[in-house]
């Protein structure tokens, strides 16, 4: 669509106020780690998974001011988003891979590029399951002395287990998880008997294992029914502050470095929307102070 100007840019409009505490992790961990490491003679890699637009929309209500109508208004504002962010970061990353599978997206994604001429930047139309797990086993990551940060943000249950095991496997890369505690909820109803095939699949595929469904799930107290018959009822026994530590132990798992108590992160409401998990992949114990140094002083300040 032309606006007179070129061509309109493609808005991504998500998130809220918690979306930038979540940004600003991400900020400050990049340019932190970008420092820390430009003394060492490492490539520095960035991957985004689920790279959006590079920026952000957000909708608020804007309230009327005495020269303005009563009426409340919307006003729209663009910030950076986790692409543009990383392409920003000083010293520059030597590379940064963005990966997203809506074309229109893609799009606007080039034209960031475009803007920063002298950045590495690659851009790939695709999954992210599947481009995470090519790139993460394709580089002998060690012996190629690269190091780097992946951030892992998708809208819900997107991301497999078997792409977290890619990136732990490449004991070079710091991962961002932003974990979807509000898709947890929706997959694992406290009454097992709404818990349906597609539920089940998407618990497996998120964490590799069906575990989940015995510690999640036990046998509550006996109830009779209108004959009076006795029956047992099983329901989902983990409330989300143990589902998120069962997450935080099963991510331990397989990460050697070491895996953050995550930052909570709330909807408007104040229902949980997602866990802020930062696990490091290089089992160093000098890889695992830098990293865990600047990222726990950023999870605490809670940005
Ligand atoms: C929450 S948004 C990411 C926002 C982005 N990190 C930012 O800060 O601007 C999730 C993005 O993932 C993309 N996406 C969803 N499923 C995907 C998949 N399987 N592979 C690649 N991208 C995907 C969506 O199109 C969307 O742009």
């Amino acid at each position: 669509m032309a606006d007179g100007q070129g061509e309109a840019r493609v808005k991504h409009v998500f998130g809220s106020s918690e979306t930038e505490r979540k940004l600003g992790c991400l900020r400050g961990y990049l340019s932190a780690y970008s420092i820390a490491l430009s003394k060492q003679n490492f490539a520095r890699v960035y991957i985004d998974a689920f790279a959006g637009t590079g920026d952000r929309t957000e909708t608020r209500a804007v309230l009327p001011s005495i020269f303005t109508s009563n009426e409340e208004s919307i006003e729209e504002i663009t910030t950076p988003g986790s692409a543009r962010i990383a392409i920003d970061t000083t010293p520059a990353f030597h590379s940064v891979a963005l990966i997203e599978n809506d074309p229109e997206k893609v799009g606007a994604l080039r034209k960031i590029a475009e803007e920063y001429p002298d950045r590495r930047v690659h851009i790939r139309e695709g999954d992210a399951n599947a481009e995470v797990q090519r790139i993460c086993n394709r580089y002998s990551w060690k012996e190629e002395r690269m190091r780097g940060v992946i951030f892992l943000d998708p809208y819900g249950m997107e991301v497999s287990w078997e792409t977290v095991e890619a990136i732990a496997r490449t004991e070079a890369l710091d991962c961002w998880y932003f974990f979807p505690l509000s898709g947890l909820y929706r997959n694992a109803p406290k009454d097992p008997l709404k818990l349906d095939q597609s539920k089940i699949d998407a618990l497996n595929r998120v964490f590799g294992t069906d575990s989940w469904r015995q510690d999640w799930y036990a046998s509550g107290e006996a109830s009779a029914d209108l004959l009076g018959d006795l029956f047992v009822r099983e329901r989902r026994i983990f409330d989300v502050d143990k589902i998120e530590d069962w997450v935080h132990a099963r991510l331990k798992t397989i990460f050697k470095g070491t895996v953050l108590k995550p930052l909570r992160l709330k909807h408007a409401n104040g229902a949980p929307m997602a866990s802020l998990f930062f696990a490091v992949s290089n089992p160093s114990k000098a890889a695992v102070k830098v990293a865990s140094d600047i990222a726990n002083h950023i999870l605490k300040a809670g940005i």
